[in-house]
């Protein structure tokens, strides 16, 4: 309500020498503020990337956050026997999401911003997050065998993306 009031008093300070322009201008405050309250989902899509400013690399991103919480996610092929070990996989599942969200938006390498423009770039990304959502349900379940079938879904992403976008990438794995 606030950035109504702020239109309206811009507006009529702006027309006071006249009647016109304060009806012009009201006009004007009133369809931007009928767009600032009905974003369409592209102006939204749109406002999310301006308003990212990246602070690490995606390759960065790959190595200290994705690559180590998948090694904890795909080094469980033994159900947990201790609550340690279903905490430390739950960090590792959310550090992975963390990272993944991100991933999708840009990053401070000479290549970021050009890759994830890419169509199959964001495809390969979504497949990584879905993954990442079934192994975090799967450990707050308790799940092992959910578990490792979610981790079966997330390495194909991850050969995907490499084979496109970096052929040189030698995946950790
Ligand atoms: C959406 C695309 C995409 C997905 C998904 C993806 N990566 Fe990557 N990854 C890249 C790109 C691009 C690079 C190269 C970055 C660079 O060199 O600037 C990279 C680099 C890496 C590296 C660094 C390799 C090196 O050269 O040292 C590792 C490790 C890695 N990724 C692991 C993974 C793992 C594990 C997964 C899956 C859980 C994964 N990545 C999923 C795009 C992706």
């Amino acid at each position: 309500m606030n950035e109504k009031k702020t239109l309206y008093a811009h507006s009529a300070r702006a027309g006071t020498r006249s009647g016109a322009p304060v009806r012009l201008l009201s006009a004007f405050a009133a369809v931007a503020v009928a767009a600032l309250a009905a974003p369409s989902s592209a102006q939204q899509a749109e406002a999310a990337e301006e308003g990212f400013t990246p602070l690490v690399s995606i390759r960065e991103l790959m190595e200290q956050t994705i690559t180590p919480a998948t090694n904890t996610i795909w080094g469980a092929y033994e159900p947990p026997t201790e609550e340690e070990q279903w905490k430390a996989l739950e960090e590792a599942a959310v550090t992975l999401l963390a990272a993944a969200n991100v991933n999708a938006l840009g990053g401070t390498g000479p290549m970021d911003n050009e890759w994830v423009q890419q169509p199959s770039w964001k495809a390969f990304n979504d497949v990584m997050i879905q993954a990442g959502q079934d192994a975090l349900e799967a450990i707050r379940a308790r799940d092992h065998d959910a578990l490792l079938e979610a981790g079966d879904v997330l390495y194909p992403p991850c050969e995907g993306c490499h084979q496109q976008f970096n052929p040189g990438v030698v995946n950790a794995q």
